[in-house]
């Protein structure tokens, strides 16, 4: 693609960005739609997240996305918040609307794109959610909203369990998620269910590390699907595959956010045969 005067700029604000693989989704979709579009990291500085968005839309950017530690804070530097977003509390993708931004939570959105695609129901499911920091309140949130049937919220400290259940079974109205200590995994209903490891731990370079060692809950685990994609396989995929479970991780979920954000700036469908593409890509730098 020719760089020229109509080019037009997205990218990511956040804090690091370096490691970042959000350009091979965006510039990989701008090059097969033809789009005079480039996508760039922006490092912004501790404290300036708003002088960052005004200067945006000063810019005209067409789009940005919000990455660590910007996700809550940028919220109030915007125009509009959609309302799954606000109701996560976390917007993860700037839309360019007059005079600013509206936020966006692609994320969650994109975490379901990629369940689908691998065929993983949510709806009427029973489900293991596995943490219960800011990316397992946001799956907790999800999992109610598409139908869920019992969400099983399982965290090393429960009260914290006991206040994401709260908050997100009063805005669903329905008890559907149901807080537990990690240590009592036992006391689950004896059948296979579905479990969703929300935390960061196990991210690289702690790849040893695993929220619950214990060899008997993957007994309980048909379908594993971890956040986490760096390293390729973690050790929780390696315990659900030991006991017959199905393993997934996070590059789908990371694949898919990044694609809604793309249809959101240019108001196109990706076909999944170009969400494809852009996942060899995505997937070269692991494997
Ligand atoms: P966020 O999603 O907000 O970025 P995170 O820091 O990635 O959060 O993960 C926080 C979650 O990981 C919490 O549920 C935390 O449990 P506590 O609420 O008890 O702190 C969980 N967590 C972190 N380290 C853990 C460990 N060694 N064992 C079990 N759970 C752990």
């Amino acid at each position: 693609m020719e760089i020229n005067g109509r080019t037009r700029t997205c990218g990511l604000i956040g804090n690091p960005v370096e490691h970042t693989l959000s350009p091979v989704i965006h510039n990989t979709l701008a090059q097969r739609f033809g789009h005079n579009l480039v996508y760039v990291p922006f490092p912004v500085e501790t404290g300036r997240i708003e002088e960052a968005v005004v200067g945006a839309s000063a810019l005209q950017l067409l789009g940005l996305n919000v990455t660590v530690p910007y996700k809550g804070e940028v919220i109030s530097c915007l125009r509009e918040v959609d309302s799954l977003a606000a109701s996560i509390g976390a917007v993860n993708t700037l839309v360019a609307v007059p005079g600013g931004f509206k936020g966006y939570n692609t994320d969650m959105e994109g975490l379901y794109r990629a369940m689908m695609s691998e065929g993983i129901q949510i709806v009427d499911e029973e489900i293991i959610l596995l943490g219960a920091g800011g990316a397992s309140r946001a799956v907790a949130y999800l999992c109610a909203v598409k139908g869920a049937k019992r969400v099983y919220l399982l965290n090393r400290t429960l009260e914290k369990a006991q206040k994401v259940a709260e908050e997100v079974n009063r805005a669903v109205e329905r008890q559907v998620i149901l807080p537990m200590a990690l240590t009592d995994f036992d006391s689950l209903p004896d059948r296979k269910f579905l479990t969703i490891q929300g935390t960061s731990v196990g991210l690289a370079p702690h790849v040893e590390d695993v929220v619950i060692d214990d060899e008997k809950f993957y007994a309980k685990v048909h379908t594993g699907f971890d956040l986490i994609y760096s390293p390729w396989e973690t050790r929780f995929m390696r315990l659900v595959k030991k006991r017959g479970g199905r393993a997934y991780n996070g590059l789908k979920m990371l694949l898919y956010q990044g694609i809604i954000a793309y249809e959101l700036w240019n108001r196109v469908t990706v076909s999944e045969a170009d969400a494809a593409t852009v996942y060899e890509k995505l997937k070269a730098h692991f494997i």
